[in-house]
């Protein structure tokens, strides 16, 4: 235990503290001569006889190469050239925009993603970026900036359980017309990339050293930016009313904790985003078996996203009023977990019978919605969470599924993912008879009707009169392969969604 413990914090500081960057971005207003590698955007209308500043020679091999391979520039397609003999640079690399109306800052992100995973695989060291095919400054300015966002995101990678890390650097340069509005956009999304790699790190991190109580630990790093943190324990959980969050954490030996993390960057009623925090899913006595238990360190997701989100807007100092209301508990078989068919009571009131503790989702989301209205009279909640496996069924890893009866936020929250690349699919409400209780006022699992859409009602008993959206990310959050701007591992699903919402929905 006690070696497990210390264990566990130098896993957490080699987690949180030492990640090595292995992209660095510089922004310029023209092309180095002698990097290794220059990168020419090209769109479908693009000649390298735009490209000037090349050498005339250069230009010609250019344009060979094009002609005979046929490229057409085609978004996301690339051709790599070795430069002649008496070019500035060793190589250059084509990358196809597509027509130019249909980018958008989304796609350059991938292409960001996608571009760094092939020049860091190729050791590439001085990376130069020419971008004056994008001709509006404005658009020139943010899609760099954007490309940069994806490779940066694409680099960051889970490695510290292994010996050999590749450190390899790729340092870019990137050629942007405005400069200033460039950087801004660069750091404003700098920003939202530190609460994306908390939010993979926390995720990817083993379920022995993530537990609730290193969860909190990991929580409590943010006050260093002003963040108000306030960590819950199981009796105080019990005096509170709380029984369903303090049921589930019962099967293992810290039990739960409700952790709470307050950014208040401005004085109007909080927003509150309320994640489900299991750091491990066993499934309780109602056991998990096969494949399906094997990753369920990642059903701490939700409770990642709020958290890594709340970074964000701290660290961009952003005009917003945000809490995050986290239900962490480690979902255990022991002889002090719940039983199928115990009953337990829940903050708001309403009793629950438990009849599958792998159920275990909505019942620390209750409490903690309960929690998070009751402290903080927020004037929105949303609630993120791996709620259920009807959701994966549904739509599949590539969309979380949205719930609300509220059509603005959705699509709001729908606007902003897209944006994004963290697409949201609807979902109804409803079947909230097939969560009648023979013994208790609800039960935890519906009798009849599509899983994600009982889970998601149940929740519903627990937000009131507030304004309230459930977004289920069951499958979003741990990706077995590295895809576009997303590594391999804890993907930090809903950080950007969130922060993008919350930075251009006024509160
Ligand atoms: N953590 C799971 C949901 C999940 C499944 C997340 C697969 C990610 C990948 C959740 O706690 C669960 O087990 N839900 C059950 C509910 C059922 C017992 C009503 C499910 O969806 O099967
Ligand atoms: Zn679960
Ligand atoms: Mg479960």
């Amino acid at each position: 235990m006690k070696i497990a413990h210390s264990l566990s914090a130098i896993a957490l500081g080699l987690t949180l503290a030492t990640q090595v960057n292995a992209a660095e971005f510089t922004f310029a207003k023209s092309i180095k001569p002698n990097d290794n590698t220059l990168v020419l955007f090209l769109d479908t209308d693009s000649q390298v006889a735009n490209f000037n500043y090349l050498k005339p020679e250069t230009q010609t091999h250019l344009n060979k190469v094009i002609e005979f391979s046929d490229f057409k520039a085609g978004y996301g397609k690339t051709l790599e050239v070795i430069a002649p003999n008496g070019s500035d640079h060793q190589r250059i690399l084509l990358v196809g925009l597509g027509e130019q109306p249909k980018l958008d800052a989304a796609k350059m992100a991938k292409l960001g993603g996608n571009v760094h995973a092939k020049l860091q695989s190729a050791k590439q060291e001085n990376v130069s970026l020419d971008f004056s095919e994008l001709k509006d400054s404005a658009i020139n300015a943010k899609y760099a900036a954007e490309f940069a966002h994806g490779a940066n995101l694409r680099d960051h990678r889970f490695e510290q359980y292994k010996k050999e890390q590749d450190s390899h650097v790729v340092n870019y340069t990137l050629d942007v017309e405005n400069l200033d509005q460039a950087v801004k956009t660069h750091k404003l999304l700098q920003s939202i990339e530190q609460g994306v790699f908390l939010a993979r790190d926390l995720t990817s991190e083993v379920a022995t050293e993530m537990t609730p109580v290193d969860f909190a630990k990991a929580a409590k790093e943010l006050k260093k930016l002003g963040v108000k943190i306030t960590v819950l324990e199981p009796k105080q959980l019990k005096k509170l009313g709380m029984g369903a969050l303090e049921a589930v954490g019962r099967g293992s030996e810290e039990g739960a904790r409700l952790v709470v993390a307050h950014y208040q960057g401005n004085k109007k009623p909080p927003i509150a985003l309320v994640g489900k925090g299991i750091t491990f899913d066993s499934g309780g006595y109602s056991l998990k078996t096969g494949a399906s238990i094997a990753r369920m360190k990642s059903d701490m997701a939700g409770a990642a996203a709020v958290l890594g989100t709340v970074k964000a807007m701290a660290l961009a100092k952003a005009d917003t009023n945000v809490v995050a209301v986290m239900g962490m508990a480690a979902n255990m078989v022991s002889q002090f977990a719940v039983a199928p068919g115990d009953v337990v009571r829940t903050a708001e009131g309403l009793s629950v019978e438990i009849v599958n503790t792998d159920a275990e989702g909505r019942l620390v989301l209750s409490d903690a919605m309960w929690y998070a209205r009751d402290k903080y009279k927020p004037s929105i909640m949303v609630d993120v969470a791996t709620l259920t496996g009807s959701k994966i069924r549904a739509v599949g890893n590539d969309y979380a599924a949205v719930f609300s009866d509220d059509d603005t936020l959705v699509d709001q929250l729908t606007v902003a993912g897209k944006q994004v690349n963290e697409n949201l699919w609807r979902l109804p409400l409803g079947y909230e008879d097939a969560l009648k209780s023979d013994i208790a006022d609800l039960k935890n699992i519906g009798s009849h009707g599509p899983g994600a859409t009982t889970a998601a009602s149940f929740l519903q008993n627990f937000a009131g009169d507030t304004r309230w959206v459930h977004i289920d990310i069951a499958g979003n959050a741990l990706n077995s392969k590295a895809k576009d701007e997303l590594a391999e591992g804890g993907t930090g699903y809903g950080v950007r969604l969130l922060s993008n919402w919350l930075l251009n929905n006024a509160q």
